[in-house]
């Protein structure tokens, strides 16, 4: 018997704008999928139902509980299916290398409910429970070690960079001195001194007062804009001609590194415009589907919070040009 923490649950994880990424990568029989944030895999179900029996799918997730998920899927899903546990930003440039090729890639990115909602995880802000936040928890970092040991100015970095927070400064001071006392181990005492450090119509204002606090310390402590970086030329390299990408982000510094890579790969000739012929012979390496990131409508969001911050991006794949 599976412990009561891994057994997956009839409510988890609600798989959001499912119609919408279905559409875009339009799987057919025969084809790959690879779900590189497969989670409680309920996008990959979705999706590999289109496969109707033949097909593929490779499934990745860095946190472990992903197994149990996964095991239900494969049971029902009917394709074949594996799964591998690492950190996408790793596992899909060592699959590119390896001469893996997919039809269809999906990144659903950020933390699932399941890891948000338990407690022990150390994710939420909402909940008192050790200072972790770790997706993968082999991983040497953690949250409370990152709060411990940085230097101030560092912490305030990223408090700036991957939360906007506005008193980033004042909190990362608060911060350094209050672990000279005692040093930090819950997210409850983490709250306490956010709160502490900023001025106190700001604790009542613009959601809870650690909110971005805890979004720049997960980023940090997954290290997952570098993921992403790293995945996103390694899922075009994965792509045969015609395959399909599709990215889900939750928060603006994600949407704008798809945003730019999807840009970048999508423009042709890049001489400059004053030139009469085309000297650099680039050729677009893929298509947009959409100008704009697709949003969640208000049913959706009404059913699933989590799904108003979600922006949905999706690129086809460019067919080499004949010659
Ligand atoms: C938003 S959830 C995905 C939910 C999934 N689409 C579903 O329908 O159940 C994101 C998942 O991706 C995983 N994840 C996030 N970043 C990752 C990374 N860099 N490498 C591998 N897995 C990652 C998380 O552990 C989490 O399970």
């Amino acid at each position: 018997m599976l412990p009561n923490v891994l057994q997956p649950r009839a409510t988890d994880h609600i798989p959001v704008l499912a119609e919408e990424v279905r559409e875009c990568l339009a799987l057919r029989p025969g084809e790959t999928l690879v779900d590189a944030t497969f989670g409680a895999g309920g996008h990959a179900a979705l999706l590999a139902a289109d496969l109707r029996g033949v097909g593929k799918v490779i499934a990745i997730d860095r946190d472990p509980t992903a197994r149990a998920y996964f095991e239900r899927f494969e049971r029902a899903a009917g394709v074949n299916a594996r799964l591998l546990r690492g950190d996408f930003g790793v596992v899909l440039p060592q699959l590119a290398a390896n001469g893996v090729r997919a039809d269809a890639i999906l990144l659903d990115l950020g933390v699932s409910s399941m890891q948000l909602d338990r407690p022990e995880r150390g994710f939420s802000y909402a909940v008192d429970a050790p200072l972790d936040m770790r997706m993968d928890p082999t991983q040497e970092l953690t949250a409370s070690e990152l709060v411990n040991t940085w230097d101030e100015r560092d912490l305030a970095a990223i408090f700036r960079r991957y939360g906007e927070e506005r008193y980033a400064k004042q909190i990362a001071r608060g911060i350094a001195r209050r672990r000279k006392e005692q040093p930090f181990e819950r997210t409850g005492e983490l709250v306490d001194a956010i709160r502490a450090a900023i001025p106190a119509p700001a604790r009542f204002g613009d959601g809870h007062p650690a909110k971005r606090v805890f979004q720049a310390l997960r980023i940090a402590v997954n290290d997952e804009l570098a993921s992403l970086e790293s995945a996103l030329p390694a899922a075009l390299e994965m792509l045969r001609p015609g395959g399909r990408l599709a990215v889900i982000s939750f928060h603006s510094l994600e949407d704008r590194i798809v945003k730019q890579f999807l840009r970048e790969r999508e423009r042709g000739c890049t001489c400059p415009p004053d030139f009469p012929i085309c000297v650099c012979g680039h050729q677009p390496e893929l298509r947009a589907i959409q100008r704009r990131p697709i949003r969640a409508g208000q049913t959706e969001i009404a059913a699933n919070p989590r799904a108003a911050s979600a922006r949905l991006r999706a690129a086809v794949k460019a067919q080499p040009e004949e010659d």
